[in-house]
């Protein structure tokens, strides 16, 4: 599949099987996270991979987004290690935004379907990750089989058209 084509067929999956995903394939996730640019090649990012019942539980606890998913990745970025402008800007969030966009597209070429989630109670995540202040977790990606009756929502087709978002000058 071309990559253009890959942007298509990825949707937000919120319905898995209980399948687990192979050691391998997680493995080949992390690699493409790894793999991820980021400012000054600070690489801020701290992965935790949720997939024990008890971690899975936790992420339960924390939000409505796993969708029954067997894996979690809960991608974070340590403040004191993410690039800062001059005026004070920090490029941790984009950091991770690109991380977890290659996680997404791995996940999808290894036959696995994903869901960002960014709606999750901040405060027990830290607490049940035990994490200090300074690590700020960004995004939970739920990670897993796709369900035979998973079917991308109506928002998937809801694309702007080009000339609403670009401009040529
Ligand atoms: C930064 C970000 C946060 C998101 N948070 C959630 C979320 O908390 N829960 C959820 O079900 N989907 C979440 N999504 C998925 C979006 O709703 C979805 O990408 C969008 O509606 C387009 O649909 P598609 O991914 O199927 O193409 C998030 C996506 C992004 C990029």
């Amino acid at each position: 599949m071309t990559f253009l084509k890959m942007t298509k067929a990825r949707y937000s999956v919120r319905k898995f099987t209980e399948q687990a995903v192979e050691k391998e394939k997680i493995d080949k996730i992390l690699t493409a996270a790894n793999n991820a640019p980021t400012a000054h090649n600070n690489q801020p990012q701290k992965i935790f991979v949720m997939q024990s019942p008890e971690a899975l539980a936790m992420i339960d606890q924390c939000t409505r987004g796993r969708f029954g998913a067997p894996l979690v990745l809960v991608i974070a970025y340590d403040q004191n290690q993410s690039w800062k402008r001059k005026d004070g800007y920090d490029s941790g969030e984009v950091d991770v935004g690109i991380i977890g966009t290659h996680v997404m597209f791995e996940a999808l070429e290894q036959g696995l379907g994903s869901c960002w989630v960014v709606n999750f109670h901040d405060d027990i995540l830290k607490d049940s990750l035990q994490l200090p202040d300074d690590i700020i977790p960004v995004a939970l990606i739920s990670i897993g089989y796709i369900a035979a009756d998973s079917v991308p929502s109506l928002s998937h087709e809801q694309r702007k058209e080009l000339p609403e978002t670009v401009q040529f000058k």
